[in-house]
């Protein structure tokens, strides 16, 4: 696991995006594995100019870890999401963009493997260290399921549901962690302090599935691309634990 400390966010935003483009320059067909939420936005604003400067993502294919159940708001959609901040800013088909589904979940670990498998996963990361919506206690050999969201993630998303709590929905279809793993290169964005406590967890290098993002450290090709506030408080919390 590689740590890439960053000045701020635009600056890991700009560091983590030329990860993307120098994969999608080599390989016009490379399959995306794409995230929500806010971590991945300046990254995603970065593909939009990349992609206005010349580089095409038609041939593209991207898999989106995860879809809320049950959404209340369609603009809180994944799918809806993904339309608003990148897929309607380059020029990826449509057609080639997916979705897991609550109908079938574990076809889209088929799905994945037909379309020769995710090149580059992007991953955020949760305040209770999930990865996809895969919450503590998820298996590390889980594949696409339907998942009980915890009250610590329909805390922090509600930001996003008129700060109503009962709006944010209780389920979700996510990639599980084997699934993620698959995945040949890894990026995860951690750009906002709330997830220091993850971090500290990965900085420690324990394995354990309180933190679920901890499987990463297995993977044979992973860069967590941390802000310095991120990285320092993740630090004095290891240093805590020594006490
Ligand atoms: C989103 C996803 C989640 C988020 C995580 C962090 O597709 O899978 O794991 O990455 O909840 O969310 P933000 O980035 O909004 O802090």
């Amino acid at each position: 696991m590689n740590i890439i400390v960053s000045k701020n966010k635009e600056e890991l935003a700009e560091k983590a995006a030329l990860t993307v483009k120098e994969l999608v320059s080599k390989n016009p067909k490379a399959t995306l594995g794409l995230a929500t939420g806010s971590s991945p936005l300046e990254l995603y604003a970065h593909l939009a100019s990349y992609c206005r400067e010349g580089l095409s993502f038609s041939e593209v294919k991207s898999f989106n870890l995860d879809e809320y159940i049950a959404c209340p708001i369609v603009e809180q959609t994944y799918a809806y999401f993904m339309k608003e901040n990148l897929f309607s800013k380059i020029d990826i088909r449509l057609e080639n963009t997916h979705f897991p589904n609550q109908k079938d979940p574990e076809a889209y670990d088929a799905e994945i493997e037909e379309a020769g498998g995710v090149d580059l996963q992007i991953l955020g990361i949760g305040r209770n260290g999930h990865i996809g919506f895969n919450e503590p206690g998820t298996s590390h050999d889980s594949k696409t399921h339907i998942i009980d969201l915890t009250e610590s993630t329909r805390s922090a998303n509600a930001r996003f549901f008129r700060n109503d709590i009962d709006l944010v929905p209780t389920q979700a279809v996510s990639m599980g962690l084997s699934t993620i793993m698959k995945a040949r290169k890894i990026v995860l964005i951690a750009n906002d302090v709330t997830k220091a406590e993850p971090i500290a967890a990965l900085l420690m290098k324990k394995k354990t599935l309180d933190v679920p993002a901890t499987v990463l450290l297995d993977h044979p090709d992973c860069d967590v691309f941390l802000t310095e506030d991120v990285y320092e408080a993740a630090k004095k919390l290891v240093e805590a634990s020594h006490d």
